[in-house]
């Protein structure tokens, strides 16, 4: 039933994974060859990014066909014979729901802007006479886009769009389109995903008066989209709704919206908090957090393949963050940074391993972004968010053994310190103190105890601001996780009973020394008092 809940969600691009065919793109089969790879690390949900046919101005995001698959990744029968291995290896696949927009190329669009006005065509999408309606929406590409109207000269008309101009909103208000939705559900749910994930949903509808984000109305349809889905047994929602908790909470409704919704607030301060060493931000969004219906679960995230949003921080908070995280200018991109997590932490294996302590260890189900379990770098040459999407690293051979390809899509890395001749699967697996043996074994330990998943938070405040520490309790199952976010020794003034499951170092109701940028999981000693 709530599957989702114990996940080990891994994202991914098909096209930036594994390449059969040697087209230098990576498709369905080169995927579906490489899922034990997933089963080997302890993931158990895989999320694609969108692999429908697209002008590919948004990297997929424009979607031109809803029902296809663009044909470099491969075919439906390729996508079901994934569907077929993933599940036979328990592992469940979630794509793109992409609700709010479609590319211009869309047909619907298409069609749209040479139907008459007032045509139920015309009104698949969001149109104006002048560009003044809804002036209180925010703009979000903030580096592209002057406006949330463009001029149509078909049309004779303005449209609406939240993000690129090339991608307009639908228009929600037209019953057509609601049905429309729901097929596009219906057909992926056929074919058996096992959840999906609602880009952009807090902007279905826009009203005047309003900053057009949150409404009621686009509440109302995300239940029915929820009763929709729940005719299908055992899938998941995902709501991206990158907002203020209180608004993001309103995404899991009563248990009747998303089961699912990432904590966009919480991740830029898991990165603030470590560049102060200071836990108080993180203790100050979690505290208000609201509760969420016995069925939601958060998803926990560090990076994805966007960048590392900053509209959830101050203005303060994010010069500061600037500061530390994006000193090289070219990093910074609308309101936020694009690098990858290893650059981010200036590849410090003792931050990597702190970072991902707390991924796993905060309340939630976590997501990993393919190639940061490697700790894979990033290429700030390349436009917009493409330097975080690059090929992934397999092994020191032709293209990192993505691909055999004389080019590939993107250019593999290829620096000194994030290279593929080093950063690389073959390398990391046969290492055994490499990041990604140390997320497998963070991992195993993380499904022994079902406090992670599932326990209620309690937080210990100790004396010292750089330590963060709380206990997760479920049922019979408590975990005390404990991380030093500073670069020097700390001491925690905690009564600890119980052991280190990385370290088994038995703990005693003693106070705790924590090296610079360390971290305890703690369970209490088993019966007997040995450890294993
Ligand atoms: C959110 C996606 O994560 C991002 O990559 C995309 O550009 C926007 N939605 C627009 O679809």
């Amino acid at each position: 039933m709530d599957w989702y809940k114990d996940a080990i969600f891994y994202e991914t691009h098909i096209r930036s994974f594994n390449d059969s065919n040697g087209d230098g793109f990576g498709d369905l089969p080169g995927l579906t060859a490489k899922l034990d790879y997933f089963v080997d690390l302890g993931i158990t949900a895989v999320w694609l990014l969108p692999f429908y046919p697209s002008p590919l101005k948004d990297d997929g995001y424009d979607v031109a066909d809803y029902t296809s698959i663009d044909p470099r990744y491969g075919t439906i029968e390729d996508f079901t014979t994934l569907l077929d291995e993933a599940h036979r290896r328990g592992l469940r696949i979630v794509t793109e729901l992409i609700v709010n927009h479609t590319s211009d190329q869309h047909p619907w669009f298409q069609r749209a802007r040479r139907a008459p006005a007032g045509s139920h065509e015309r009104d698949f999408y969001v149109w104006s006479d002048s560009p003044d309606r809804y002036p209180d929406t925010r703009i979000i590409f903030t580096d592209t886009e002057t406006s949330n109207w463009t001029w149509d000269p078909i049309a004779g008309a303005y449209y609406w769009h939240r993000f690129f101009s090339h991608q307009p909103d639908l228009n929600y208000d037209n019953s057509v389109v609601r049905k429309a939705v729901l097929d596009v559900m219906d057909f992926w749910l056929d074919l058996g995903v096992d959840g999906l994930r609602l880009d952009a949903v807090p902007y279905l509808y826009e009203r005047e008066g309003t900053n057009c984000e949150n409404l009621p109305e686009t509440h109302a349809e995300l239940k029915r989209i929820r009763s929709h889905i729940d005719t299908y047994p055992d899938r998941m929602l995902l709501a991206e709704a990158n907002q203020w908790p209180s608004d993001a909470v309103a995404y899991f409704g009563e248990g009747d919206e998303s089961h699912m919704n990432y904590h966009f607030p919480l991740m830029p301060r898991l990165f603030l908090a470590l560049a102060r060493g200071d836990r108080g931000p993180i203790e100050w969004i979690l505290a208000r957090t609201p509760e969420i219906p016995a069925s939601a679960q958060w998803g926990i995230f560090l990076r994805n393949h966007d960048e590392l949003t900053l509209e959830m921080v101050t203005d303060e908070e994010r010069a500061e963050m600037y500061g530390f995280y994006a000193r090289d200018p070219r990093a910074k991109l609308n309101v936020g940074i694009r690098r990858r997590l290893a650059p981010l932490l200036e590849n410090d294996p003792r931050r990597l391993r702190l970072m991902f302590s707390l991924l796993l260890g905060l309340p939630g189900s976590p997501f990993i972004y393919y190639g940061d379990e490697l700790g894979m770098g990033d290429n700030l040459d390349l436009p917009d968010r493409d330097g975080v999407r690059t090929p992934m690293q397999w092994d020191g051979l032709l293209n990192g053994g993505f691909s055999t390809a004389a080019e590939t899509f993107a250019p593999v890395i290829d620096d000194e310190v994030f290279g593929y001749r080093s950063v690389n699967v073959a390398t990391a697996v046969s290492d055994e103190s490499s990041l990604w043996h140390w997320i497998r074994n963070a991992i195993t330990i993380r499904k022994r105890h079902p406090a992670f998943a599932r326990g209620a938070v309690e937080f210990l405040n100790p004396s010292d601001p750089a330590v963060l520490a709380f206990a997760l309790h479920h049922e019979q199952d408590s975990v005390l996780v404990i991380a030093n976010l500073s670069d020097s020794a700390r001491r925690a003034d905690l009564d600890v009973e119980g052991f280190d499951e990385f370290s088994g170092t038995k703990y005693e109701g003693l106070h705790l020394e924590i090296e610079p940028y360390g971290f305890r999981w703690i369970t209490p000693l088993p019966a007997g008092g040995e450890v294993a």
